[in-house]
């Protein structure tokens, strides 16, 4: 019989989390055991796994005894304190949080990418899964990089409020309600009403006028690609869409290609699904990536401010392949190749 592992998921009861437990489902990951863990306000709660009730425990000291891997999707602070932890219990990480990711000492990994990375687990038992937009884009980037070598990237995102967690899901819905019923709108989440607007601001501002959000995509796109040179600029708004982020980008390569080279080659990509029908109306959209593992890539066209210029627009469900389901995978060749 096929080996299997004893599984743990710290955040169960996010949004996250949940789908993390879903993807362990559907792709039949070899599980002898699952552990779920949550926090104190999650006492008592059962989550379905397989048809089975399976009790959340609170997470505390031995919680990652006997796992063998632990996916974590909890908040930064939760990985900071617990991944190391974890790994001293026995079980390797796999973090969804940013707490880990520019750690030099932790691979960055996107399996359609840098597969090869995760060799470096044992440094210090985590791999950290990279941001949701960061995800998707290289998914796309990465084979135009193995074929025209990228030097910029300039991108601007619409990403879902799925991204920031089960209670955003809620304010959006609760604010769309009480449009429609002609209620005052209420916000918590966010610092201004999300629905019928956008939000240029994802995480918190830095001194160079960036946001958090928009150097995540700037750092991690170069320790994915394992290229510093590759320059990147980025703008990420907030949209009232629930699941998928969207992508306009634009890139600068070496060496002239065309847009069909584009095509060619990301109609053989792994993890990358080609939408570009302009004249049959067919391009991406959330709502059909939404549910999917695939990058959804469209509106290839020959940027006409430059040569070496290419623009495009890709959209990828931010729950599933820009967190749950990157992860899984991680946590599927980590278990097949070194566990
Ligand atoms: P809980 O539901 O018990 O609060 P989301 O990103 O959708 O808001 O989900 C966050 C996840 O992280 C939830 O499962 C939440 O559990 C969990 N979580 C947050 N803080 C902690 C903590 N200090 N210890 C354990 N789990 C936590």
């Amino acid at each position: 019989m096929a080996k299997q592992y004893r599984v743990a998921v710290c955040g169960a009861t996010g949004a996250v989390g949940n789908q993390m437990i879903g993807c362990l489902e559907e792709r039949n990951f070899p599980i002898s055991e699952l552990r779920l863990l949550a926090s104190e306000r999650s006492r008592g709660k059962t989550l379905t796994y397989k048809g089975e009730q399976v009790p959340v425990q609170v997470l505390g000291q031995g919680s990652f005894k006997g796992m063998d891997v632990a996916l974590f999707s909890a908040g930064g602070s939760t990985s900071e304190q617990w991944a190391p932890l974890a790994w001293k219990e026995g079980a390797v990480v796999v973090d969804n949080s940013s707490a880990w990711r520019m750690d030099p000492d932790v691979p960055l990994v996107v399996p359609e990418v840098n597969p090869q990375d995760i060799a470096q687990y044992k440094n210090k038992g985590i791999i950290a899964n990279p941001n949701c937009s960061t995800i998707q884009m290289v998914v796309v980037l990465g084979p135009i990089h193995n074929l025209a070598r990228i030097e910029r990237v300039v991108v601007s995102t619409y990403q879902a409020v799925s991204g920031t967690g089960q209670k955003a899901i809620v304010e959006l819905q609760d604010q769309l309600k009480a449009l429609y019923e002609g209620r005052p709108v209420e916000h918590k989440v966010y610092p201004y009403q999300i629905a019928m607007n956008l939000i240029p601001h994802i995480d918190v501002f830095k001194d160079n006028g960036y946001t958090k959000e928009e150097m995540k995509m700037v750092l991690e796109t170069q320790k994915i690609m394992g290229d510093s040179s590759i320059k990147v600029t980025a703008t990420c708004v907030r949209v009232p869409v629930v699941y998928g982020h969207s992508e306009a980008v634009n890139i600068t390569t070496a060496r002239q290609i065309s847009p069909e080279d584009v095509r060619r080659v990301l109609a053989q990509a792994p993890g990358v699904k080609l939408v570009d029908d302009p004249a049959n109306k067919r391009y991406p959209m959330p709502l059909e990536a939404a549910g999917q593992d695939l990058t959804y890539v469209g509106r290839i066209r020959q940027d006409i401010s430059q040569e070496r210029g290419i623009d495009l627009w890709l959209v990828a469900d931010n729950i599933r392949k820009g967190a749950a389901t990157n992860a899984v995978q991680i946590a599927e060749i980590l278990t097949r190749d070194y566990l």
